[in-house]
């Protein structure tokens, strides 16, 4: 059963009517991981906003299917509560209230042990962390583990990691690989990540790249790899990568 189904999307601000995204198509089966990779501006985080529904953009033409169901005109909320959530950006501060009761508050009736089972699957200790205030005596890692945390309570039946820029990866490649890992294994939910970091997607069960709004190549993430960096000039990793030339 395909999870998401993206069928000729195209994607434009609100704001400018600038089109952003063309004509992209692409699915994701259940309970597998989907990586985007692309570089800056290329239109990620749009095509991130414009699946959970975020207003600032317009689907000019395309459908998007969740669970075999369309939702390309349901509010955000609507697709939350079907099960799509977008975790990961930069983690807020939420001053004075306790990791344990953010965690709550986030969740979809998880009870104490899920919450617990939450920090324990992002490499947080729960018996350190239930009580910590969200301020920042919390390191931008912890804060971000447990961002996503957050997400993994919220039972998503997908969900969406958007990782920002490259120099702001505070997670380090290992850990991340791992935490996603045990999520994997841990919940049901598929995964559509988006990152800048290669290393990552040999996680991945499909992949697909990005460039100037358009989904340029998709497939198995090592043929993905040869073209984003035959794309972006990195010879070096495709060398690495041992890969034919195509
Ligand atoms: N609300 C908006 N109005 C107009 N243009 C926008 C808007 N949001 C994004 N853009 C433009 O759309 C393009 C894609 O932006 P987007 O943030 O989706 O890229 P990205 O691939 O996530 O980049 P990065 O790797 O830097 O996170 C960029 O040129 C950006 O300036
Ligand atoms: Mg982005």
């Amino acid at each position: 059963m395909k999870i998401l189904e993206v069928k000729n999307l195209s994607v434009e601000a609100r704001a400018d009517k600038k089109t952003i995204l063309k004509n992209i198509s692409f699915e994701i089966e259940e309970k597998s991981i989907f990586v985007l990779i692309g570089p800056n501006g290329s239109g990620k985080s749009t095509l991130a906003y414009t699946l959970i529904g975020i207003p600032r953009f317009k689907i000019t033409s395309g459908k998007i299917f969740f669970l075999g169901k369309e939702i390309s005109k349901l509010p955000i909320y609507k697709r939350a509560r079907m099960g799509l959530a977008l975790g990961f950006q930069e983690p807020a501060y939420f001053k004075g209230i306790s990791v344990e009761n953010f965690l709550k508050a986030c969740s979809k009736n998880s009870q104490q042990k899920e919450i617990e089972k939450a920090l324990d699957l992002v490499g947080l200790e729960p018996k350190k962390f239930l009580k910590r205030k969200m301020d920042q005596q919390l390191s931008s890692g912890e804060r971000k583990r447990i961002e996503l945390a957050s997400v993994i309570v919220m039972k998503p039946k997908l969900m969406i990691l958007d990782e920002p820029d490259s120099g702001l990866d505070i997670i380090i490649y290992k850990e991340l690989y791992d935490i996603l890992d045990n999520i994997r294994q841990a919940t049901n939910a598929s995964i559509l990540l988006i990152t800048h970091r290669e290393e990552i997607g040999f996680l991945a069960d499909q992949a697909g790249f990005l460039n100037k709004g358009e989904l340029v190549y998709k497939g198995k993430f090592d043929d993905v790899m040869i073209r984003y960096c035959q794309s972006v000039g990195r010879r070096k990793r495709c060398r690495k990568l041992k890969v034919k030339k195509t």
